[in-house]
């Protein structure tokens, strides 16, 4: 009897203490967690970057009303990289205003600061810099690995400091991206390369002019052997070059600082190099393709915007493809007005893909999801990177009906889309889960919406603003604490 009183009792402070034991670990657990989740969400509130894996943000979209208002275009993003990287190159402190506040900005002016330039947010979209603290040509790992326009910090250190160390560069992932054309430039006039863990090293005594001949339309080492031309001995002429408006600007801000580039936006570019450049205050372009998302949102959902801040020369393309599919496009001097007149319905369309003034790629998935909402067969060819179409599987769980044999992609319209929960694959198929959202009935869910954030300004308030029903909401990542705790 007393023997199996004690054995109760031992029990029963066995139990006790396995209870204690396990609601201990759960209140560290949980205040690990709590603790974690907010240190991410203040590491964020000061970088404006998302930090994957930890903090799972997500759009959460209920489809179905007309966009209405207007919306003002952010500074172009793939300009406003290559320029920031491009203050390297300038002898004195310069101002940068319409810089959009995204996350690959975010990643650049991390990177300068790291390399010991002093960079100061001075104002909504402006910012200072000086660059003359940069005594090292050597980019953080982490920071390059995160971003495709790291690459022009080869460029511009190359030509400042004829060395450079940069890793691989990183960015959205459409199959292999490589950087042999960069290197081929960098070559022509004089610099060396080679490659050791994973980081790219350029280097050379002197750049010497030469003669750059592309074996294909490259916009990133179009940019490059124009960083490296400035700087170089002599003259370096640029044949077969891309002619995006970035490239223009790229060349404008170059110019304005004492450069000599003649020929950008054509496909033969000369460059005189020069030894100094000054500092100066420059206006960074508006975005071709956020303004064309916003005219394919406000067509998709049959509403009515005016799209300001564009440069409706830049958007010849995509709005010649809406006019065709049934869109009303009003052009003026700085905006342009898309609409939907009220039985107009969609006409199916073909398109293909082309450097500057052709189509452009970062506009197919947008495009394509309009497409999903017209009469007939479409017929989409997208063949400048490799993997573009990663966003179909996602646009066929709302419902779309697309097949892709390689790089074309048949869209067979379904008239409308069904809200569900679906993931950014990349920025520009980010992009296009909005518009689908935006225009789909029911609600829709947007994972992985960093990629959104690296080349969209604040995409949720500007489509609350046009009356969109879009938030932006966290989550803790349970399963990175699981791995962080
Ligand atoms: N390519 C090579 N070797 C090279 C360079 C390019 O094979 O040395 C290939 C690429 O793999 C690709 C094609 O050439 O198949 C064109 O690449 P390009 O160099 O023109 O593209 P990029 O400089 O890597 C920029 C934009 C992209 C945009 C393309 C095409 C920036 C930071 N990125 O990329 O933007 O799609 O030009 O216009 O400017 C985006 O904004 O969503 C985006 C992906």
């Amino acid at each position: 009897m007393i023997l199996s009183c004690k054995r109760g009792i031992i029990v029963l402070l066995n139990s006790a203490l396995t209870y204690l034991i396990t609601a201990t670990c759960a209140c560290l657990k949980l205040a690990s967690s709590i603790f974690l989740f907010n240190v991410k969400v203040l590491e964020r509130k000061d970088n404006k970057m998302k930090i994957r894996g930890i903090i799972m943000d997500k759009y959460i979209i209920n489809g179905g009303n007309p966009l209405k208002g207007e919306v003002v275009i952010s500074g172009a993003k793939n300009a406003a990289v290559a320029i920031v990287a491009a203050t390297i190159l300038c002898d004195e402190p310069c101002v940068l205003e319409n810089v959009p506040e995204i996350s690959d900005i975010s990643i650049c002016l991390k990177i300068l600061r790291e390399m010991g330039a002093t960079v100061q947010v001075t104002g909504k979209n402006t910012v200072y810099f000086d660059t003359t603290g940069i005594h090292n040509p050597v980019v953080p790992y982490d920071l390059a690995r995160s971003m495709r326009a790291s690459s022009y910090f080869l460029g511009t250190l190359l030509g400042r400091f004829h060395e450079a160390y940069v890793p691989m560069p990183g960015g959205c992932d459409l199959g292999d991206r490589p950087i042999d054309q960069h290197l081929k430039a960098f070559k022509s006039l004089g610099a060396s390369d080679d490659m050791h863990a994973g980081v790219v090293h350029v280097h050379c005594d002197e750049l010497y002019g030469g003669q750059i001949y592309f074996d294909f339309i490259t916009v990133g080492a179009t940019i490059n052997a124009i960083f490296a031309g400035v700087k170089a001995k002599g003259l370096t002429v640029i044949e077969n070059a891309a002619k995006e408006p970035h490239i223009v600007d790229l060349a404008n801000f170059l110019n304005s600082m004492g450069a000599d580039i003649r020929g950008a936006g054509t496909d033969v570019i000369k460059i005189r190099g020069v030894n100094k450049l000054k500092g100066i205050t420059y206006a960074v372009i508006p975005d071709q393709i956020e303004a064309g998302t916003y005219m394919v949102m406000a067509a998709a959902t049959r509403g009515d915007v005016l799209v300001k801040n564009v440069i409706p020369k830049h958007l010849e393309s995509i709005t010649a493809k809406l006019r065709k599919i049934g869109v009303t496009v009003d052009e003026f001097d700085e905006s342009v007005r898309v609409c939907v007149e009220p039985n107009v319905r969609f006409t199916k369309t073909s398109v293909k893909t082309m450097p500057h003034p052709g189509f452009p790629t970062d506009m197919q998935p947008q495009l394509s999801t309009l497409l999903t909402l017209a009469d007939g067969t479409s017929i989409v060819t997208d063949d400048i990177f490799e993997n573009r179409f990663r966003y179909v599987a996602e646009l066929r769980r709302m419902g779309a009906d697309i097949s892709v044999d390689g790089k074309v992609a048949i869209i067979q319209g379904v008239g409308k889309l069904i809200g569900a929960p679906v993931r950014a694959t990349d920025l520009r198929a980010g992009a296009a889960m909005v518009i689908a959202g935006l225009a789909a009935e029911g609600q829709t869910i947007i994972d992985d919406i960093f990629h959104i954030e690296r080349g969209y300004e604040n995409i949720d308030l500007k489509v609350q603003a046009l009356g969109g029903d879009m938030v932006k909401r966290y989550f803790p990542d349970l399963n990175a604490q699981a791995i962080s705790g």
